[in-house]
């Protein structure tokens, strides 16, 4: 259909400085091609470099939703939940993305003007990372990662002018999670059971690596005092002499940048994880290492309850520190027991990691419930706007006859692989909330 232009078809509104709360008024110009009033416009943000495949590992993603910056991803969020609900009375405006350079050029504004809901949104199927990942950058970064500044400055300017984030999260919220510091920032909460950690300034570990890590030990060991001596000891303590240590970096994903080493190899892997080509991390984290992780529980938590688990595990730390052979319990070991429930049939492999010690298996769905319930409030204070879902990953260490030990080890923002849900559960509880 087309439609008739008026005298003002042509009027584009202007970007002016978006720190003025000003609201442009949307559907006001006629840039758009054709189109009547809808529900929801959808503006979505997916990858475009066509050169750059979108590739994944499908034993860690989800097998029928693929990895969550993937064209079949995207259809999938469209055919569970949007189409369902709104049918045909939605439309979808996508910007391709090749590279960061881009995010600068694009206004919110015009954007906006081009849409014909009666109410906009947006959705970003991107990765950020702090890396160089410009046009004419000598080394491909892998398929949708995207700069994280010039990116999230684009974000806060959609949201500044007016259009929510539905997928993943608001930004501040966002920001949070991809970056990681919520981890330094909470691992003195003792009962957050968060591994403590420390962060190293880039500068220093380039200045003088082993400095930077004797700073980081002594850093943790008095983190661990303090933990000792205001909540409890734990298995992970170190005794006298002996450290066992995590290196990670944010704005990361699938265990890429994680390192376990032991003190001497510290400054090595803190100096080498920061000075990776194309990495622009401003610092390292530096973690204490949980002494055996004898399973991962990864809670899938929807609308503050935990409605699924998937226990899993890494079968060996190769010589350089890295986590691998990723197993996971078989399906039915991982259904929950219902609306609220954190629990797996008792006599699968989850129980056999931990040396079939049913008290102890307990002990560790007992934590894991409480913290769930304190990470559901932390989230709140994040974002008024309930955060639809995130996955909590906790790792488990059987320390006693009938005693866990369990540590928060990530909480990922959405996007996070859904493989141990059904992805449709997630997608329609985002698409209710617009
Ligand atoms: N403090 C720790 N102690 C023991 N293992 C850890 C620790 N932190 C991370 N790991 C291991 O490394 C894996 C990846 O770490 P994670 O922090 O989840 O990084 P990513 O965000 O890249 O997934 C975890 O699944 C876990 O197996
Ligand atoms: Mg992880």
């Amino acid at each position: 259909m087309v439609r008739r232009r008026s005298a003002d078809a042509w009027k584009i509104p202007k970007t002016c400085n978006w720190n003025s709360n000003v609201l442009y008024p949307r559907c006001g110009t006629e840039m758009a091609v054709g189109g009547c009033e809808v529900a929801v416009s959808f503006i979505v943000f997916q990858w475009g470099a066509a050169k750059i495949g979108v590739q994944y590992d499908s034993h860690s993603w989800g097998e029928s939703e693929g990895s969550t910056v993937s064209n079949r991803f995207i259809q999938k969020f469209f055919q569970d939940a949007v189409i369902p609900k709104y049918q045909c009375d939605y439309e979808v405006l996508t910007v391709f993305i090749q590279h960061s350079d881009e995010f600068a050029g694009i206004s919110p504004e015009f954007l906006a003007s081009l849409c014909r809901g009666r109410s906009v949104c947006a959705l970003y199927f991107l990765w950020p990372i702090q890396g160089y990942q410009s046009y004419g950058e000598k080394l491909p970064t892998a398929a949708a990662y995207v700069t994280a500044e010039p990116f999230y400055a684009l974000v806060s300017r959609m949201e500044a002018s007016g259009i929510p984030t539905r997928w993943p999260h608001p930004v501040q919220l966002w920001k949070l999670l991809t970056s990681k510091d919520w981890i330094s920032q909470l691992c003195s909460s003792w009962q957050f059971q968060i591994p403590v950690t420390t962060r190293v300034s880039k500068a220093l570990v380039l200045v003088d690596p082993p400095k930077a890590a004797l700073m980081a030990l002594s850093a943790l060991r008095v983190l661990q005092r303090a933990r000792r001596e205001a909540w409890k000891a734990t298995h992970s303590d170190w005794s006298e002499g002996e450290a066992e240590l995590v290196v990670k970096l944010g704005y990361s994903y699938e265990a890429a940048d994680v390192r376990m080493v032991k003190p001497e190899t510290l400054a090595e892997a803190m100096y080498s994880l920061v000075t990776q080509p194309n990495y622009t991390n401003d610092c390292v984290y530096v973690q204490e290492r949980v002494r055996t992780v004898h399973l991962e529980a990864r809670c899938f938590v929807l609308n503050g309850e935990v409605v699924e688990a998937l226990f899993t595990r890494f079968a060996r730390i190769d010589c350089h520190g890295y986590v691998r052979d990723y197993e996971k319990s078989a399906k039915e070991a991982s259904q929950g027991q219902g609306q609220g429930q954190l629990g797996p049939g008792l006599e699968e492999e989850p129980l056999k990691w931990l040396s079939n010690d049913r008290t102890a298996f307990e002990d560790a769905m007992v934590q894991m419930r409480r913290l769930s319930r304190l990470w559901h409030l932390w989230l709140l204070a994040q974002s008024a706007e309930p955060t639809v879902s995130v996955r909590i990953d906790y790792l488990v260490e059987r320390v006693a006859e009938g005693r866990a030990e369990v540590w928060t080890c990530e909480v990922g923002e959405q996007g996070y692989s859904m493989e141990g849900i059904d992805p449709a559960l997630v997608f329609k509880a985002v698409v209710d909330t617009v």
